[in-house]
């Protein structure tokens, strides 16, 4: 039997901290759910003390998941963060500490201006301290990938004295090469006293698009556990992909003398929901779960594949749950058939929201005839937007064409029921649209992206816009709208945004 690697996954936490991608409580746990049907080993759930909103999803995902998977929570090497994360874990069952400090010179010098021994003492009584609360604690050496070996070594050994029941080594900045940070793991495989009583776990950064290549050499070394995300979602360049780590570990388990025990065939179902909820697009030739991940375009390649799937596919597209049939609804399917195909998609919905659901689905299937699994998407998350909405949409009219000026006419509801009507020209319909929705809404913002895409095929194809915006202080925030009208969708994307960056920004001063 090869050994089992240990899968956890942080796109809740670290792929979360991707400019533009935060999520609210809700969409988080619609994530954790296909998490669970993943059959991940650890969920990293948030970082309590960060905002009430971090909190309260680390609360409700260790509800959620039971005894199904731990759930972690991660701190800074700080008392108040580990009490807090505390709290959050309280009635979890399966709870873990995620607590660390930075250990590379320039973590300890320019960061912390701390000495090495001060360094050592802090990371020993963070790690002391959350013992207190719970048994399983993980330890962050920060910035690992840039550190001194036998300083590294030396802080490892004291932390899993201290109780550490395991070890994390990030390649923070993705600085690495692989056999690098292979002999790394290895160092600390032959040098840590101790290091048989703890898990040694990586945790790589793709900033040189080698992120699955190190967390692979760290298995090779002796890691037994990962930490990743899907769609590698992550910090600038993001993390390791969890689709691709655990397939190249189910194609080479002999070889890497490792196994996960993930369900594969959840991926895409993983990769369309978070990128649909965060509006971070997967690049068409992404590994795995690109939409060409498994199209072959050359006569050469489709003669072989026809002859014999293998000759250009080392995977097969079931394995990852791609190319399944899909189930298409129509105006006649009843309230019953769209609750059990969004439970297959990983939404569970009930009453009202079911309700909603259901009427924007016979709207849209009176339109289009047929519906797929993306348009359900796209409804459902449509209407979890609107439900946080501080602003939501009543009309939007817009005049615009050759040789007109474009002009815009927006009514939205604010919070206090008031029903507010502005118009404004623009040097196109959605410049004229975002002056309109400005004017009422009146939030400083630059807009600084904006994309169109069909939801499935055909010309009555939901369009779906991906508007990204950034605040005076720098944060970004991204806001996506559907409608089979594109300048529809675009005034909604745009009010998601700024709703985001309202409910953000007000959550931050609560
Ligand atoms: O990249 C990193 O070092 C991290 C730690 C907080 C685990 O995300
Ligand atoms: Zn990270």
């Amino acid at each position: 039997m090869t050994r089992k690697i240990a899968i956890f996954d942080t796109t809740l936490r670290d792929g979360e901290q991707s400019p533009g991608a935060s999520m609210n409580t809700e969409e988080k746990l619609v994530i954790a759910r296909q998490l669970l049907r993943l059959g991940v080993d650890v969920i990293e759930a948030g970082f309590p003390i960060s905002s009430p909103g971090d909190f309260e999803s680390v609360r409700r995902i260790a509800e959620l998941a039971g005894d199904q998977a731990t759930v972690c929570a991660l701190t800074r090497a700080v008392e108040k963060d580990i009490d807090s994360a505390a709290d959050a874990l309280k009635y979890c069952k399966r709870p873990r500490i995620h607590t660390g400090i930075g250990v590379s010179p320039s973590h300890m010098r320019d960061k912390l201006r701390i000495t090495e021994d001060e360094c050592v003492e802090r990371a020993v009584k963070c790690v002391a301290y959350a013992k207190k609360y719970v048994e399983d604690v993980e330890f962050y050496a920060e910035d690992a990938g840039r550190s001194d070996y036998a300083f590294l070594a030396r802080v490892i050994e004291a932390v899993i004295k201290a109780g550490a029941t395991v070890v994390n080594i990030p390649d923070t900045t993705g600085y690495s090469l692989p056999e690098e940070f292979g002999a790394r793991i290895e160092y600390l495989m032959n040098h840590v006293d101790g290091i048989e009583n703890a898990t040694v776990s990586v945790h790589c950064h793709n900033d040189l698009g080698m992120a699955t290549a190190l967390s692979l050499a760290g298995v090779r070394c002796g890691a037994a556990q990962i930490e990743c995300t899907i769609n590698g979602l992550g910090e600038r360049a993001g993390n390791t992909a969890m689709e691709e780590v655990v397939m190249a570990i189910k194609m080479h388990g002999e070889e890497l003398d490792a196994h996960t025990d993930i369900n594969t065939r959840e991926f895409i179902k993983a990769s369309r929901l978070v990128s649909s909820i965060t509006g971070m697009g997967v690049q068409a030739n992404k590994a795995i779960v690109g939409a060409n991940a498994f199209a072959h375009s050359s006569g050469i390649h489709q003669d072989g594949v026809l002859k014999k799937r293998d000759t250009y596919e080392i995977i097969d597209p079931a394995d990852v749950g791609a190319g399944q049939s899909q189930i298409v609804l129509t105006a006649r399917s009843g309230h019953a058939a769209l609750k059990h195909r969004l439970e297959e998609l990983g939404y569970e919905l009930e009453g009202e929201p079911l309700d909603q659901v259901y009427d924007a689905f016979l709207n849209l299937a009176d339109k289009k005839k047929e519906v797929y699994d993306e348009d359900l998407e796209s409804l459902v998350n449509e209407r979890e937007r609107n439900e946080s909405a501080l602003y939501s949409l009543e009309g939007v009219q817009i005049s615009c064409g050759f040789p007109l000026t474009p002009t815009a006419t927006v009514t939205l509801r604010n919070q206090a029921d008031q029903v507010v009507t502005a118009c404004e020209f623009g040097t196109g319909p959605v410049d004229a649209m975002c002056k309109a929705v400005n004017k009422i809404v009146q939030v400083d913002n630059d807009l600084t992206e904006f994309s169109v895409q069909s939801v499935t095929r055909g010309i009555d194809a939901l369009g779906e816009v991906t508007i990204r915006v950034t605040a005076p202080d720098g944060d970004v925030y991204t806001g996506r709208g559907a409608d089979g009208d594109i300048v529809v969708s675009s005034t909604k994307a745009y009010l998601n945004a700024l709703n985001r960056l309202l409910n953000d920004k007000q959550g931050k001063r609560g």
